[in-house]
Formats: C-alpha cells, sequence, structure tokens
C-alpha cells in the first residue's frame, strides 16, 4: 500500500485544496466543518420550548447519542466557558454576525460568576474562555470589567502559606490539605492578563508562584504529572501528589499532562523566564515520547488494558494548540518539531475516526471526562471541541505568519 492509499484508507483528507503549498494540512477546510456543527448545534439548541435557553450550555454527547447533553450554567458547571468559546472562535473564523450575537448571549449568561464569591478555581475556564474571547474579539469594556473583577475572585483561593490557588476548596478534608489539581494552570491566564490589563499586579505573582509551586512538586523526576498535589494547609509542605482522575496516583493521565504542557507554555509567554520555557519542552517531550501511532492519546498513559482503552481526543487537542504556540518560542529546529507534532495531532483528529460528521452535532467523538468514576467515557466533550477549533485557528494564524494567539 503506498502512503497515500494508507492515508486514504484512515480517512485522512489527502487533496491538494487540503495542503498548503509547503505541503501542511490547510486548516480552512476543518473550519469550515467547525462551522457547519456549530449550525446544527444552535439549531439543537433553539428546539427547545420557548426558545434558546442561553443559561443552558453544550456539555457532551454520549456514546451513540446524537444530540448534545446541556447543562445549566451554576457555579459548579465547569464547562460553562467552552460553548460561548467555541461560537467565539467560529465567529473569528466566518465573521457570521448572527454567530456572534449568540456569542454574546452566552457568554452574558455567565456573567454572575463575576458577582459571587469563588465556588473553586474554575473561574478561569469559565470567564477566559467565554468573555476573554470576547474581549478580544470585541473590544466590549463592560467584558473586560468581569475578567477584572472575576480574577480577583480567583485569587481569593490563593494561600500564601502554600504559594498556589486552592483548587477545591469542598475537597480539603478529602485529600486531608490543600489541594491543587493540574487544571488549575489553566486559570492562570486570566490573573496574568488582569495584571496586565488594569487589574491588581499582584495577579501575576500569585500566578507565578502557583506554577513554580507546581513545577517544584506537582511533576515525576521522569516530568510526568501527578493530577493532584495536597499540601499541609498551615504549613504548605508538599505531602503527596495522587489522582482523582487518572488510572493511579503513580500514571500520566493525559488530560493532566496536557494541561500542564498548556499552562506552562502561557507561563513562559507571560514570563520569559528561560526556567519554564526549558520545564515545558521536558513535560512535552514525555507526552510525545510515549503517544500512540494516531497522535491521540489513551485517557490515561498507564491505562492496564491499551490498546483497548479509550482515547481522549481532548487532550490531543489541548496539546495540539499549546504545542502551535510553544513551537514559536523554541529553538527553529525544535520548534519544526513541535509544529509537525501539532499538525499530525490535527491530521488525526481531522480523520473519520476522530471528527463526529453526521453520527453526532460535535466536532469530535472519543473524549474521556472522568474515567474512575465511569463519566463521559469515548464521548463528545465540549472542551476537545472548544481546543480542537483555537489549534486550527491557531495555525491558520501561524500559516499566515501571524502571532499564535
Ligand atoms: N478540569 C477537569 C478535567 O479536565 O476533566
Amino acid at each position: 500500500m503506498n502512503a497515500r492509499s494508507f492515508l486514504a484508507g484512515i480517512g485522512l483528507c489527502v487533496c491538494a485544496a487540503c495542503t498548503t503549498s509547503q505541503g501542511e494540512l490547510s486548516p480552512d477546510e476543518a473550519l469550515d466543518y467547525c462551522d457547519r456543527q456549530v449550525h446544527r448545534t444552535l439549531e439543537q439548541l433553539q428546539q427547545t420550548e420557548g426558545g434558546t435557553d442561553y443559561t443552558r450550555m453544550p456539555r457532551n454527547i454520549l456514546k451513540g447519542e446524537t444530540d448534545w447533553n446541556c447543562r445549566k450554567a451554576t457555579q459548579d458547571e465547569w464547562c460553562s466557558g467552552f460553548w460561548p468559546g467555541v461560537l467565539w472562535y467560529d465567529y473569528e473564523h466566518t465573521g457570521d454576525e448572527a454567530v456572534r450575537a449568540e456569542a454574546e448571549r452566552f457568554t452574558e449568561s455567565l456573567q454572575f460568576l463575576s458577582e459571587v464569591p469563588a465556588f473553586d478555581h474554575d473561574l478561569g475556564f469559565l470567564i477566559f474562555c467565554s468573555y476573554g474571547n470576547g474581549y478580544r474579539l470585541t473590544g466590549n469594556p463592560a467584558y473586560k470589567q468581569v475578567i477584572l473583577n472575576t480574577a480577583d475572585t480567583l485569587a481569593t483561593l490563593y494561600r500564601p502559606a502554600v504559594g498556589t490557588i486552592l483548587s477545591w476548596p469542598r475537597n480539603v478534608q478529602m485529600f486531608g490539605g490543600h489541594n491543587t489539581i493540574m487544571d488549575n494552570m489553566i486559570n492562570l491566564e486570566m490573573l496574568y492578563w488582569a495584571a496586565r490589563n488594569g487589574g491588581d499586579k499582584r495577579l501575576a505573582e500569585i500566578a507565578t508562584s502557583h506554577a513554580d509551586v507546581t513545577m517544584r512538586h506537582h511533576f515525576r523526576p521522569d516530568y510526568t504529572s501527578y493530577h493532584v498535589a495536597v499540601y499541609d494547609t498551615l504549613n504548605g509542605d508538599f505531602l503527596r501528589g495522587c489522582t482523582h482522575q487518572g488510572f493511579s496516583d503513580a500514571s500520566m493521565w493525559a488530560r493532566g499532562q496536557a494541561w500542564a504542557i498548556y499552562g506552562f507554555t502561557v507561563v513562559y509567554r507571560e514570563t520569559h523566564l528561560p526556567v519554564y520555557l526549558d520545564f515545558v519542552q521536558q513535560v512535552a517531550d514525555v507526552y510525545l515520547d510515549r503517544l500512540p501511532e494516531d497522535a491521540v492519546p489513551y485517557w490515561d498513559f498507564d491505562a492496564p488494558d491499551i490498546p483497548d482503552a479509550p482515547r481522549d481526543a481532548s487532550a490531543a487537542a489541548v496539546v495540539a494548540s499549546a504545542l502551535l504556540e510553544l513551537s514559536t518560542y523554541v529553538s527553529a529546529e525544535k520548534g519544526a518539531h513541535y509544529r509537525k507534532e501539532a499538525v499530525r495531532m490535527l491530521e488525526s483528529l481531522g480523520t473519520e475516526r476522530y471528527q463526529s460528521r453526521e453520527q453526532n452535532r460535535a466536532f469530535l467523538l472519543h473524549s474521556t471526562g472522568h474515567y474512575p468514576a465511569n463519566s463521559e467515557i469515548d464521548a463528545s466533550i465540549i472542551y476537545a471541541d472548544y481546543y480542537y477549533i483555537e489549534a486550527l485557528l491557531r495555525l491558520k494564524r501561524l500559516q499566515h505568519g501571524k502571532p499564535v494567539f
């Protein structure tokens, strides 16, 4: 079998129109596909009795289902910012004012989060994916204020004795101390942004302290990460690393490692400190070294039933997006490697194996949410779609010689 028929066999696009003149994947076709799926989702949401309920956000489509399961945007629903974010990215690609209007309506139903005390650390996911993209694209000053207020709220979870943000206040007793989860690295971007855009400068210091302590304790010597780091609440001593959503305390949970790659790339962007650039390359390299052939990880790199274990397309989308940014900070040789790996991930996610196409209204199939809780296994999940469209837009910007974000 030659390379072309092999690629066709696994559903990879091999037409000239899908690649640039340099032979790299051209993201336009996949972005247009995302736009079609966005409209199918909007159609579903409009079919609700009384019309679209802008306080309910698409969360997942479970295996075999065709329509989104939506969740009310409450303080404890960490995924509510992703659908508005998807709409903003789709608007960025299409310029479609109807999509922008929908993005605004869904985004604005999250405003309450800037007016209430913090429930947990997910405020960055919630507000920066929605309001953050909205402000970037529209400059709406009301959006800026929501982000600034929410950054202050997130900072109330910072504990100086430890030097990190407390991720889950409700679980201090369960973990036996101050808990910080790797996902929390994603929330730092909003703190840095706020510090640079009129907010308290201390927000950037909090973010960097969080990154520093996380770098010191949240990784094993081989740069694989724990999901959860537990610290003594009073004196800040690191007590133990363990898992919550991964296979075991000693395993590399795929999305946790993905959050680490993405998060430390952002910390380098914001601080320009070489220590983070060196570090994030190690964290990325151990992930890349252990990927299966199609560049989409199993939900945990140490899942005992590999190769039959479910995949996590969301981790692949997060890492593809992060590597495209990271590729612009490292040496030319390493940058070409990271970009090639990111494109390989996007090519794989663009095949009929991973794209939902007619099967359901999402962009992607085969993500895993919380395997140990038997929740969202081999499903379409909204954050996979968010990072997929983000990565495609980043690749497009790079191909046009523009900054990646
Ligand atoms: N932040 C939770 C997760 O990644 O599933």
